[in-house]
């Protein structure tokens, strides 16, 4: 087994709180259109981010990433819980309140042609956060478009083109720059690469681990699977409908995954090696598909899938609980 990890950036400041983080969608019924029941897409998360980390967020189609990671935003309301950005309580500010913080966390979404509006030029499209933003002149955002787009890889005597003139890679970096312009600190990728091919994947996920090196940059990175937050990740949380099941170091995450269902999501990745001391995981197969999060399974949510339920999983739901010396966090009644 490695050593523990004592100079991981994670031991350092803290910069994101996340506090029972709830949110739920109301379902509407009947002629009246009232409300009937509550999806619940993110169900009590807590966890923290510290500056300078890459927190991983892995979880099946309808887990609850994506809901998450635009709540930690605000550009959902939670339903109940709190989010301390740097500190300081966001979570009930109004949208004009929260506007200054908007500087400093921004979005990097999967499709990068559907978030990118057509009608502008690559030019407009990652000055436009200067002019909502600062109150930079025109030759001012000029100059740091450019500067910006040759440090994302873009060509500056591309800047007057529109986006369908590049390739996915190409407006996926259009996309980051966007993001990266107003000098944020904490950026939230939701699946930044899903839509690229295998071959661009690894070159804008290099690129955007260049990047928060050189802009001290903090990122929460949404993927579907373990093997695209592999390499970028120090932290990774796994979500089964809508709550973290297990958070670990990646080392300990990959090497010794102790949830089921982190180690079926493992199974279904080719092997992973992180350190050449992969010990022999126990193969785990997950089957079905995810149950309802309108009426989620009693007691932990993965037993209806999980091989290794026993009778008290049908009755208590499991908190995340420390396990060993990393901060290493599952909940499953296996351990408890
Ligand atoms: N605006 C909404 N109104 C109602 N339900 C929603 C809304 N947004 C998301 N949901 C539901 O919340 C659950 C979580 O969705 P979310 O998009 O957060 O999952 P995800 O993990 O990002 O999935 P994917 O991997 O497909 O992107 C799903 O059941 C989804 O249908
Ligand atoms: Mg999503």
């Amino acid at each position: 087994m490695s050593s523990p990890t004592p100079n991981l950036p994670f031991k350092d400041e803290k910069l994101l709180d996340v506090l029972h983080i709830k949110k739920y969608f109301p379902i509407k019924g009947g002629i009246f259109k009232r409300t009937v029941g509550h999806l619940k897409a993110v169900d009590d998360v807590s966890f923290s981010v510290y500056k300078g980390e890459t927190v991983g967020i892995v979880g099946e189609s309808g887990s609850g990433k994506s809901t998450l990671g635009r709540v930690i935003l605000r550009l959902l309301d939670p339903t109940d819980g709190e989010i301390h950005f740097e500190g300081k309580d966001i979570s009930g500010l109004t949208a004009r309140k929260v506007r200054p913080f908007r500087r400093d966390m921004q979005m990097v979404f999967q499709d990068p042609f559907g978030s990118l509006n057509s009608k502008m030029s690559v030019a407009e499209l990652i000055e436009e956060p200067l002019l909502v933003q600062t109150s930079l002149s025109k030759a001012e955002r000029k100059e740091k478009a450019i500067a910006m787009m040759e440090k994302v890889g873009l060509r500056a005597e591309d800047r007057l083109k529109y986006p369908h003139e590049f390739s996915g890679g190409q407006r996926q970096r259009i996309s980051i720059a966007r993001a990266l312009i107003i000098n944020p600190k904490l950026v939230i990728c939701d699946e930044p690469v899903s839509a690229l091919d295998v071959s661009i994947q690894a070159q804008v996920l290099n690129l955007m681990k260049d990047l928060q090196d050189e802009l001290s940059l903090t990122y929460l990175f949404i993927a579907h699977d373990l093997s695209v937050v592999k390499h970028i990740s120090d932290r990774i949380a796994v979500m089964y409908l809508g709550r973290i099941v297990e958070i670990a170091p990646k080392q300990a995450l990959y090497n010794n995954a102790l949830h089921p269902y982190t180690q079926g999501l493992l199974a279904s990745i080719p092997e992973v090696d992180l350190d050449g001391t992969n010990q022999k995981r126990e193969k785990i197969r997950i089957e079905g598909d995810l149950p309802s999060a309108v009426h989620p399974p009693s007691g932990c949510p993965f037993r209806t899938r999980c091989p290794k339920a026993h009778e008290r999983c049908a009755v208590d739901r499991p908190d995340l609980t420390k396990v060993g010396e990393d901060e290493h966090f599952v909940a499953c009644h296996l351990y408890t």
